[in-house]
C-alpha cells in the first residue's frame, strides 16, 4: 500500500475567469491571472491510499462518505491513471496504475463561505493522486479537468492560465509567471460577508452569461484580451497603482457582466459595495498625499466577499479602518473578528477616521481574515504523517 497526504494553497484572481469555451474540458473564453495565497489561514489537505488489495474506489470530504460519481472527480483519476500507465509502458515496473484508491480531503475553512475552496481543494487531490500514483510533469491541466480555477493553485506566486487554442485543451495550462515575493510583503485581507441569499455557483452563472449576456462578448473581444496585456506589463513593471486599478477594474467587469447575464446573477452585496466605496475613498486620500505606492486594491468572485491586497506599510492602517467601518456585533470580541496573522491595528488619522464614520456599519460583516501570499511552494506533500486514528475511515 502506498499512502501520501498533501497540501494546496488557494488562489484568488486578479484577472478572471468567467465562462467556458468547452465546457467538459474546462477550457475557458480568456486567459486569467491570479495570486496563491499562503497556507497558513487556509488550505485544502487530502490523504490517499493505493492498495492491489482495495476492491473499490472510495472518497471522504470533511468526514463524510461522498459518491465518486462525480464527472469531475472521475476526470481526474481517469487522466492520472492514464498517465500513470503510459509510465509502466514506458518501462516502470510497477503497474500501481490498475490499484484502486481510497482519498480522504478536508478544508480547513468553511466551505460555505465561498472562498475559492474548489480551487484547493481539486489542486490538491489532483496533487496527491499525482504523487501516489507516480505521475510527474504539468499537473495543472488535470487540475482543471476537476473546476477551472483549481489549476492556478498548482503553482505558487503570480500565475496565468492560458486559455489555449487546441480543442483538445492540451494548452490550456497554468505557468508561473511571477515569484511569490515579486510585489513584496503584501497583505491579503478577506472580508467575510453576512450574506442572507443563496448565490448561483459559478458553474452555472458563467454558463448563463455566455449564454445570455451581449456585454461578456464586448469582454471576450475586446476588454479582457487587453487587459490581460496591460496587466502582464504592470507586473514586469512592477507597477502596483495600475496592478491595483487593472484588478478592480477587471472584478467590476465580471460583475457588471454577471449583472447582463439572463436571469442576473447577483454576487455583490450592499455590504460588498460599501467596502468597494470606502477602498476607492482611502486610494483617492492616499492619492492626495502622493503615496500611491500604498493604495489597495480590491477582488470579489462569485460571492460577496471582498479580498483585499494591501501593501505591509498600510495592512494595519487597513484593517484599523475596516474595523472602524465595520465592527463587529458588540458580543463578538476584536480577537475572534479578525482572524489570520495576529494585527495591531493602527490609529486612524483625522481623515481616515471621518472615512470611516460616514460609512459605519456594525455587525455587516462575518469575521477577517488577514493572510499573506505564499512563500513557499504550492503543492507539497505534508510531513506529518496523519496517525491510524485519523485515517482509520480510509479502511473502513
Ligand atoms: C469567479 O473554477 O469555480 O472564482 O470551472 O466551473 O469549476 P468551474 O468554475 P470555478 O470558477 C471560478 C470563477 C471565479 C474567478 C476566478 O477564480 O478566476
Amino acid at each position: 500500500m502506498k499512502t501520501v497526504t498533501c497540501t494546496a494553497p488557494v488562489n484568488i484572481a486578479v484577472i478572471k475567469y468567467w465562462g467556458k469555451r468547452d465546457e467538459k474540458l474546462i477550457l475557458p473564453l480568456n486567459d486569467s491571472i491570479s495570486f496563491t495565497l499562503s497556507q497558513d489561514e487556509m488550505c485544502a489537505k487530502t490523504t490517499v491510499s493505493i492498495s492491489p488489495t482495495f476492491t473499490e474506489d472510495k472518497f471522504w470530504l470533511n468526514g463524510k462518505k461522498e459518491s465518486l460519481e462525480n464527472p469531475r472527480v472521475q476526470n481526474c483519476l481517469k487522466e492520472i491513471r492514464r498517465r500513470a500507465s503510459k509510465r509502466k509502458f514506458e518501462g516502470s515496473d510497477e503497474n500501481v496504475w490498475s490499484w484502486h484508491v481510497h482519498i480522504c480531503s478536508e478544508n480547513n475553512f468553511p466551505t460555505a463561505a465561498g472562498l475559492a475552496s474548489s480551487a484547493a481543494g481539486y489542486a490538491c487531490l489532483v496533487y496527491a493522486l499525482g504523487q501516489v500514483y507516480g505521475v510527474e510533469g504539468d499537473l495543472s491541466s488535470v487540475a482543471r479537468q476537476g473546476s477551472g480555477s483549481a489549476c492556478r493553485s498548482i503553482h505558487g506566486g503570480l500565475v496565468r492560465w492560458y486559455k489555449g487554442e487546441a480543442d483538445d485543451g492540451s494548452d490550456s495550462v497554468a505557468r508561473p509567471i511571477a515569484p511569490p515575493d515579486h510585489f513584496p510583503n503584501l497583505r491579503v485581507i478577506i472580508c467575510v460577508v453576512n450574506a442572507g441569499q443563496k448565490k448561483t455557483g459559478s458553474t452555472v452563472g458563467m454558463k448563463q452569461t455566455v449564454a445570455t449576456s451581449s456585454l461578456m462578448q464586448h469582454r471576450i473581444s475586446v476588454s479582457v484580451t487587453s487587459r490581460i496585456e496591460s496587466m502582464m506589463k504592470a507586473i514586469k513593471e512592477k507597477d502596483w497603482p495600475t496592478f491595483c486599478d487593472l484588478t478592480i477594474a477587471d472584478s467590476n467587469e465580471m460583475h457588471a457582466v454577471c449583472l447582463d447575464t439572463f436571469p442576473p446573477c447577483v454576487y455583490m452585496t450592499d455590504t460588498s459595495h460599501a467596502v468597494a466605496s470606502l477602498l476607492h475613498k482611502y486610494n483617492d486620500l492616499k492619492t492626495i498625499e502622493s503615496n500611491i505606492n500604498h493604495k489597495v486594491c480590491y477582488t470579489f468572485d462569485a460571492g460577496p466577499n471582498a479580498c483585499i491586497f494591501a501593501p505591509e506599510a498600510v495592512a494595519e492602517e487597513v484593517l484599523a479602518l475596516l474595523l472602524q467601518a465595520f465592527p463587529p456585533p458588540p458580543a463578538q470580541a476584536t480577537d475572534d473578528y479578525v482572524k489570520g496573522i495576529p494585527s495591531q491595528p493602527a490609529t486612524l488619522s483625522k481623515e481616515l477616521t471621518s472615512l470611516a464614520e460616514d460609512c459605519v456599519q456594525s455587525g455587516k460583516l462575518q469575521y477577517l481574515i488577514h493572510t499573506k501570499k505564499l512563500q513557499v511552494i504550492p503543492c507539497q506533500e505534508d510531513g506529518h504523517v496523519p496517525s491510524l486514528d485519523s485515517l482509520g475511515f480510509l479502511w473502513s
